[in-house]
Formats: C-alpha cells, sequence, structure tokens
C-alpha cells in the first residue's frame, strides 16, 4: 500500500476529542462519518452528584456493550457499533444523537417505584417505555410523546421507530440474560440518527452495559448493577465482572490480574 492511501493512523495524544461525557469521550475517527468511543472509570450517579474512579469498569462495559451491540446488528437492529479497537475503545458510526434517554421497565424498580409507589421486584403488567430528556440542567425530566414532538426533538415516526427498537432490544435482552440467571429489570438505551447519503435512519447508540440496566440474579436478587454504587452496596466491579463471565466473555478463572481483569479473545 502506498503511503498516500494508507490509513490514517492518529496518535492517541492528537486527536480530536469531540464531546466528553460522564462516562466515556467521544474522539474523530479514522474515517469521515466515525468516531472512536472511549470508556472511562468514572461511576457518576444523582447526576454526577455522587462520582468515583471504579479501576477496570471502563474495561468491562467496553466489553459488554460491544457483546450485545453485535449480537444487535447480526440480529438486523441497526446500532451505531462498528467494531471494538481495544480494551477501552470502539470505532462506531457518528450520529445525531435523538436527546432522549429510552428507558424500557420489566419489574417495578428505582424511579417506577418511588414515583408511583409501586413495590420493588414487582412484575409489571406489560413492559412500560419511558422518555427522558437528556438534559443535565434539568436533571434529564421526564417527558411525553407531546414534549417531544412540540419541542421537535423527534418526529412522531421517529418516536415509533425509537418504540419498536426499544421493544426489539427489550426482547433480545432479556432473553440473553435469562439464559444466564439474570431478570433483565429495566434499561436506558438511546437513539441517533444515521444518514446515509439522503436517507436517514434510526439506530441504537451509546451503550448498553451494567451502567444503564439494573441487572438482578434470578435466584438470589443479588443487584449486577450501578444500583451497588447508587446505594453504596460496595462491590460493583465484582457484579460487572459476573455478568462478563456469565455471558462468556471474561475467562473462567476470573479477574486475577492485579490492575485489571483478565480478558479472553
Ligand atoms: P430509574 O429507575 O432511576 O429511572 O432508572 C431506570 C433505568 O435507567 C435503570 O436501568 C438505570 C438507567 N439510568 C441510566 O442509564 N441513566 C440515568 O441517568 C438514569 C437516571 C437511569
Amino acid at each position: 500500500m502506498d503511503f498516500i492511501n494508507r490509513p490514517r493512523y492518529i496518535p492517541m495524544n492528537r486527536r480530536r476529542r469531540i464531546y466528553e461525557g460522564k462516562a466515556k469521550i467521544l474522539y474523530e475517527g479514522p474515517e469521515p462519518g466515525t468516531l472512536i468511543q472511549h470508556f472511562k472509570d468514572d461511576a457518576t450517579a444523582f447526576n454526577a452528584k455522587k462520582h468515583e474512579i471504579i479501576d477496570g469498569k471502563g474495561v468491562l462495559n467496553n466489553r459488554i456493550s460491544e457483546y450485545v451491540f453485535t449480537h444487535l446488528n447480526n440480529m438486523g437492529i441497526p446500532t451505531h457499533f462498528i467494531k471494538r479497537l481495544n480494551m477501552r475503545e470502539q470505532l462506531i458510526r457518528e450520529v445525531e444523537i435523538i436527546p432522549l434517554e429510552v428507558v424500557v421497565r420489566n419489574v417495578a424498580a428505582g424511579s417506577l417505584s418511588s414515583r408511583l409507589g409501586i413495590e420493588e421486584g414487582t412484575q409489571l403488567p406489560r413492559s412500560i417505555i419511558e422518555f427522558y430528556f437528556k438534559n443535565d440542567a434539568l436533571n434529564d425530566p421526564m417527558v411525553s410523546e407531546e414534549h417531544i414532538t412540540a419541542f421537535g426533538w423527534a418526529t412522531p415516526q421517529e418516536i415509533d421507530d425509537i418504540m419498536a427498537l426499544a421493544i426489539r432490544v427489550n426482547d433480545f435482552l432479556a432473553g440473553l440474560f435469562l439464559g444466564v440467571g439474570i431478570k433483565l429489570v429495566d434499561f436506558k438505551m438511546e437513539c441517533g440518527r444515521l444518514w446515509e447519503g439522503d436517507l436517514m435512519r434510526i439506530v441504537v447508540a451509546d451503550e448498553i452495559s451494567p451502567d444503564n440496566c439494573r441487572l438482578w440474579d434470578l435466584s438470589t436478587g443479588d443487584r449486577l448493577d450501578k444500583d451497588r454504587f447508587r446505594k453504596d452496596m460496595g462491590g460493583l466491579l465484582e457484579s460487572y465482572q459476573e455478568v462478563a463471565r456469565r455471558l462468556g466473555i471474561l475467562n473462567e478463572e476470573g479477574p486475577t490480574r492485579p490492575g485489571g481483569p483478565t480478558l479472553v479473545k
């Protein structure tokens, strides 16, 4: 390959940073229309009022999210994910993020339980989809389709597409986790607009990991997700490792190497 056509290698310290969020950083990607999504070790809750660095969390979320998004892609559920690049980074398609947090709930917990007084653990009559406006200054308030369309965050057709995606992702995730002895209580996902010429599709974006799912062990009810951090229960890393191990991502011997989990592949 001649010099001119060689893929552009951008040293990490010279990459252009596009956006930094609470748990991830987005860098300019190697080709137009691509980005690099970097997973940090930061854990935050209550709109970052609570913050800690948990060594190794980013590595685990990168792997778990890669696993989920690869399966979604293979099932024909469109996502922004292209491939994992290394321990902390993924190559993704650049999308226009829709400013909504889409929450799907199967079992009552968290803010649903406190808002409506439904005991945690109560099976819901059917899966419920909720929308929150992604805005840290406002604490991500819950919004309805009326607000979303009136303020132009998404069109009615886009809301239909988002809800259809949310149901498909929920069906896949619920089955995936049930198969490894975990109950999918609820999760949050984000969507983006992917432009391909004049055509636009809504795709699943961001990440899907124990940071944005509630995962309860089927037999013991143990929390295997970020509630361990939100509720000061401790053992967050061990829980994420357990999720990764059950999905077959981590070595059976588990994390023995100091400084991070032992990863296969
Ligand atoms: P909630 O019960 O606190 O509303 O959370 C519902 C689901 O959404 C739960 O799986 C955690 C996830 N979530 C996020 O991913 N980010 C957030 O900022 C919040 C509040 C919840």
